[in-house]
């Protein structure tokens, strides 16, 4: 499904304090599931979500998705493959503070029939969060308001989710309850889980480590005859 070769991105090209914050990274990853992007702060973790999912273009090299080469679409069309194929849940979690909780969650579907407001309902439920629906943002927690920006990032059914620390604000037991979610999502699709706390990612997890912006590893540690030759090591 994604395939980078050779990327390199630099913040502040041209300026005089440049960040060569990834170098030449090469991975191809074809499978659905959870996966795990772990490495120490400042590595390129959030840089390569960016890629990957089109927000960001690299300063060389490609990325496939699917049939895209991201780096050979317009800006616009980047933007409707974001929002056909991929949801979001950022380091730092955005919402609408003049929406409630249940219409922010709704945002990406430009409806709310009652189909999409069961769902939604659900989504906040399994995430521990439904008694808070008519709130607004301000009146929320910084945990509190992190699951409602993963209910919204799953509202649209995304082919891929990128969810940069999603429980880096939450207490265990709501961020095993938001990895259940995660984990229940990744079982059709995939979900791109970036984290400080490899704990919460399972055995089983694949694994991308980032080092310095490095990738250093995929570890493959899901054993299926189907699934063997889809994953390249590099
Ligand atoms: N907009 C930017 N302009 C300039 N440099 C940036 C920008 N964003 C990130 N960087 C730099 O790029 C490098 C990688 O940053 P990135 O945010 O990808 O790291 P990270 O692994 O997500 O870190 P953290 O775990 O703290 O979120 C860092 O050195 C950072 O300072
Ligand atoms: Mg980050």
């Amino acid at each position: 499904m994604f395939e980078l070769k050779n990327v390199n991105l630099i913040y502040d090209l041209g300026k005089e304090d440049v960040t060569h914050a990834l170098r030449n990274i090469n991975f191809k990853y074809d499978k659905k599931g959870l996966l795990g992007v772990i490495g120490p702060s400042g590595s390129g973790k959030s840089s390569v979500l960016y890629l990957m999912s089109g927000l960001k273009t690299a300063t060389s090299g490609q990325i496939f998705y699917k049939n895209y080469e991201l780096g050979k679409m317009t800006s616009d069309e980047r933007a409707k493959l974001r929002h056909k194929e991929f949801g979001f849940i950022f380091q730092r979690g955005y919402l609408l503070e003049y929406l409630s909780v249940l219409d922010n969650v709704l945002v990406p579907l430009n409806s709310n029939s009652e189909e999409y407001i069961k769902r939604a309902l659900v989504l906040l439920e399994k995430l521990g969060i439904s008694n808070l629906k008519d709130k607004k943002p301000y009146q929320l927690s910084g945990g509190q308001r992190q699951r409602v920006t993963i209910a919204r990032a799953l509202i649209n059914n995304p082919e891929v989710v990128f969810a940069d620390e999603p429980t880096a604000a939450l207490d265990h037991k709501s961020a095993f309850d938001v990895m259940k979610v995660f984990s229940e999502y990744a079982r059709e699709k995939l979900v791109i889980v970036v984290t400080h706390d490899k704990s919460i990612l399972g055995e089983k997890t694949d694994i991308i480590n980032i080092w310095d912006g490095v990738l250093n590893t995929l570890n493959t540690n899901r054993e299926s005859e189907l699934e063997k030759g889809l994953v390249d090591r590099v």
